[in-house]
């Protein structure tokens, strides 16, 4: 059972100036879970990509059953067992969750029946619900990754490595996710898990690898760590705490206010009002109409049925002419990281500029870009947060998943906004950061409105001044945290479970 099924050694890889492994030798067994944490930034995704063959390493070997595998792309790593499971899905979303497992798969006659028979037997080996003859664009995320396994599974991987599995799940779907891995375990199989969720880590690991700046500074079974304080602690190299000051701030003027908004015909009805010097943290399961509420207030989609105002304008007002008004600006900060808030094939100057852009720029109609002056403020920018390359000349998907989100967050604030709409703002991101966005927009709750709309509870908790819940495309409830009463009917609610909930 606990034999080891891959080992890579003295593995680095450099990508110009940056380091982003160091000599690097770890051990994959089977019927284990080995955890890789650390910072955003540390290495763990570029050395999970050579491992699944998409970058190859400048020097060290990776060996399978004692055995030097030379991988050159991600087939060859399939054929040798290894398969990985990335954040952003790689699925086909017109074809049916059997054709995408069978896709690439070289034969000559294949039967459709015969195809989701194979899928179900196989989903349902591993404890996994979703249908074989659903369509890709129908699915949840959770399902999405069911078949993202499933086509790994199929391939015969012996190893399975999943990059933050679960930041894209709800609890109940990443609950299921672990069923399956169990199964897995049990099968011989061994697993790579990397995630930002410390109690995840701790509940669901055997084995913890721990890199920092491209090099593993602890490796520890699991039962060698006391609590999440101790692990955060060996990953960042300091106590962190998490607590974060939430001092008082004077409530003011308006800054966004819904009354009965609705989308489409069937919902509607989300009304709020939001102040300067507060936020209000919307959570919900995602997809219950927490998508289009920021949509609508970000200006993508029109109010199909009541009123918006944003910064004392109504809704199609403020979206004429906001552009023009520096002292009105609304700030975003989208979830979708690679396709909204961020051009990854543009360098860091110009990520920077896509929003800013009017604040460099002078004349008639502001013709002229200052890039300099855009150039020096960015550069400054990025070092106050910590952005890490703090190269402006690095193109987006340079950067890893938590280092892009700080530059977002250097823009946006950059604008001294009055109203934020925070769409889940520390996913991805390890634990000091997720403390330093924390301290940031509690800051910024002094000069603006924030709409903070999360999946992670605690998240909400430690920010919010008032909670609201989202259910079906209704907002359910909308109380201050300190009620406590209400604070405690909250997972009902998310479920919908509850008497508001069938109204
Ligand atoms: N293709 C690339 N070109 C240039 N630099 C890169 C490339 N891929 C990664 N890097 C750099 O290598 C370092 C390690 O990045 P990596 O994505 O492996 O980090 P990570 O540990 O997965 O972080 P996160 O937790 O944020 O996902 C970072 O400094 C990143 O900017
Ligand atoms: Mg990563």
């Amino acid at each position: 059972m606990s034999e080891v099924l891959i080992r890579l050694e003295g593995i680095s890889k450099s990508f110009g100036k940056v380091r982003a492994n160091s000599n690097v030798s770890l051990e994959i067994v089977g019927g284990r879970v080995l955890a890789l944490l650390g910072e955003n930034g540390a290495g763990k995704s570029t050395l999970m990509s050579i491992l699944a063959g998409q970058l190859r390493p400048d020097s060290g070997t990776v060996s399978a059953r004692g055995q030097v595998l030379h991988l050159t792309s991600p087939e060859e790593a399939i054929a040798a067992g290894i398969g990985m499971v990335y954040q952003h899905f790689k699925l086909v979303e017109a074809m049916t969750v059997a054709e995408n497992v069978f896709l690439g798969h070289r034969q000559m006659f294949l039967n459709r029946r015969r195809m989701e028979v194979e899928v179900e037997a196989l989903a349902s080996r591993f404890g996994m619900s979703v249908k074989p003859s659903a369509v890709i664009r129908d699915l949840s995320m959770g399902e999405r990754q069911q078949v993202e396994i499933l086509k790994l599974l199929y391939r015969r991987s012996e190893v399975l490595i999943f990059d933050e599995p679960t930041a894209v799940l709800t609890p109940a779907e990443a609950e299921n996710l672990f069923a399956t891995m169990r199964l897995m375990l049990a099968q011989g199989k061994g697993i790579v898990f990397i995630s930002h969720k410390l109690e995840e880590v701790m509940s669901v690991a055997d084995d913890i690898a721990i890199l920092r700046r491209g090099e593993i500074v602890d490796t520890v079974p699991v039962k060698d760590v006391s609590s999440t304080a101790d692990l955060a602690e060996r990953m960042v190299g300091r106590k962190v705490l998490l607590e974060v000051e939430k001092k008082s701030v004077e409530i003011r003027q308006q800054v966004l206010s819904l009354d009965g908004l609705g989308w489409s015909e069937q919902d509607g009805g989300v009304s709020f009002e939001l102040r300067q010097g507060e936020i209000l943290g919307i959570v919900g399961v995602a997809g219950n109409g927490q998508k289009e509420l920021v949509e609508t207030v970000c200006g993508m989609c029109k109010p199909h049925s009541g009123t918006v105002r944003i910064l004392g304008r109504e809704w199609g007002e403020f979206f004429r002419t906001a552009a023009d008004d520096p002292e009105n600006t609304l700030a975003w900060i989208a979830e979708d990281r690679q396709g909204l808030a961020t051009c990854p094939s543009l360098d860091l100057l110009d990520n920077f500029l896509l929003t800013t852009r009017r604040s460099f720029s002078r004349g008639p109609g502001k013709f002229f870009l200052f890039r300099e002056e855009a150039r020096k403020r960015a550069e400054y920018l990025l070092k106050t947060f910590d952005v890490r390359p703090p190269d402006l000349s690095a193109a987006g998907w340079q950067l890893s998943g938590g280092n892009l989100q700080k530059m977002v967050l250097a823009r946006e604030f950059y604008r001294k906004p009055r109203l934020i709409v925070a769409e889940q703002p520390t996913q991805g991101l390890d634990i000091s950061a997720m403390e330093e966005v924390w301290k940031l927009l509690l800051k910024a709750r002094e000069a603006a409105g924030i709409l903070l709309v999360t999946g992670d509870l605690t998240e909400a908790l430690t920010l919010s001044d008032r909670i609201g819940v989202m259910f079906d495309g209704r907002l359910l409830a909308c109380f201050p945290v300190e009620d406590t009463v209400n604070l405690a009917a909250v997972p009902q609610m998310m479920a919908g479970i509850c008497e508001e909930c069938a109204a």
